[in-house]
């Protein structure tokens, strides 16, 4: 099995009659695993719709994806959330930590919710967060952290299961240089590792270089599929 992620014909249109906005036009994909994918354009081009469709977060009109070899369409709501707590983990826009739990305990939730015993949930996740170096904030909550910071521990949270694919929406956007470098070279490794798929919405053009795919999207539409180190032939 190569092709992690496969959509056919994927369509999403919101609202009705003049409110109506073709969010994403019929999408074909794969992406395979070992890959790590930038999803790139503008504002309101569909791209927060594409993963969230992908993530089995949205549900879309028309059209197939199957993720895993496994057939998503007509899987219950119930199956479909076991599913993404066993095999997606995923970084919203909005990161949605928990603030009433401390940064470890944010960071252990879905191992938790997985059924792991809770002290060894936060042993693994404080091993987590040293790796983004913020282990001495552990105890404290997240609306103590800067924005970028949030974001670290929003990236940690959503690959402590181990999940063979990783979508990051937007995850360096609130990071310096340094720690946006960081993380991404943090998921670069982790895409290296042939058993996951990595998926990256951004804007930031500082991070394309640790694209092995770049996507363009634009009005809704994948406008091309490309090869970076094709380009970097060039
Ligand atoms: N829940 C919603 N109801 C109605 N329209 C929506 C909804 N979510 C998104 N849209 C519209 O669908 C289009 C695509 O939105 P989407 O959030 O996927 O874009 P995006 O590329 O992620 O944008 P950004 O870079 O600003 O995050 C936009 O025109 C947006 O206004
Ligand atoms: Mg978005």
């Amino acid at each position: 099995m190569t092709v992690a992620i496969r959509c056919r014909g994927i369509k999403k249109t919101y609202g009705n009659d003049e409110n109506k906005v073709e969010a994403l036009k019929s999408t074909d994909l794969d992406i395979n695993f070992g890959q790590l994918t930038l999803i790139v354009g503008p504002s309101g081009s569909g791209k927060t719709t594409l993963i969230s469709i992908i993530a089995t977060i949205l549900t879309p009109d028309e059209g197939e994806l199957i993720l895993l070899d496994r057939q998503m369409n007509g899987l219950s709501g119930n199956e479909k959330a076991l599913f993404r707590c066993k095999h997606i983990g995923f970084v919203f826009q909005s990161l949605f930590l928990i603030p009433s739990l401390s940064i470890v305990e944010n960071v252990a939730l879905p191992l938790i919710v997985a059924g792991m015993h809770e002290k060894l949930a936060i042993v693994k996740a404080m091993e987590m967060l040293e790796k983004v170096h913020l282990a001495h904030r552990a105890n404290e909550p997240p609306t103590k952290l800067s924005k970028g910071q949030q974001q670290r521990v929003a990236i940690v949270r959503a690959m402590i299961n181990d999940a063979e694919i990783i979508i990051c929406d937007e995850p360096t956007s609130s990071l310096d240089h340094t720690s946006g470098f960081e993380i991404m070279e943090f998921l670069h490794t982790l895409a290296k590792n042939s058993t996951k798929a990595v998926v990256v919405v951004t804007h930031d053009p500082r991070i394309f270089s640790y694209a092995d795919h770049i996507i363009p999207m634009s009005d809704g539409e994948l406008t091309m599929q490309e090869a970076v180190h094709e380009q970097k032939l060039l």
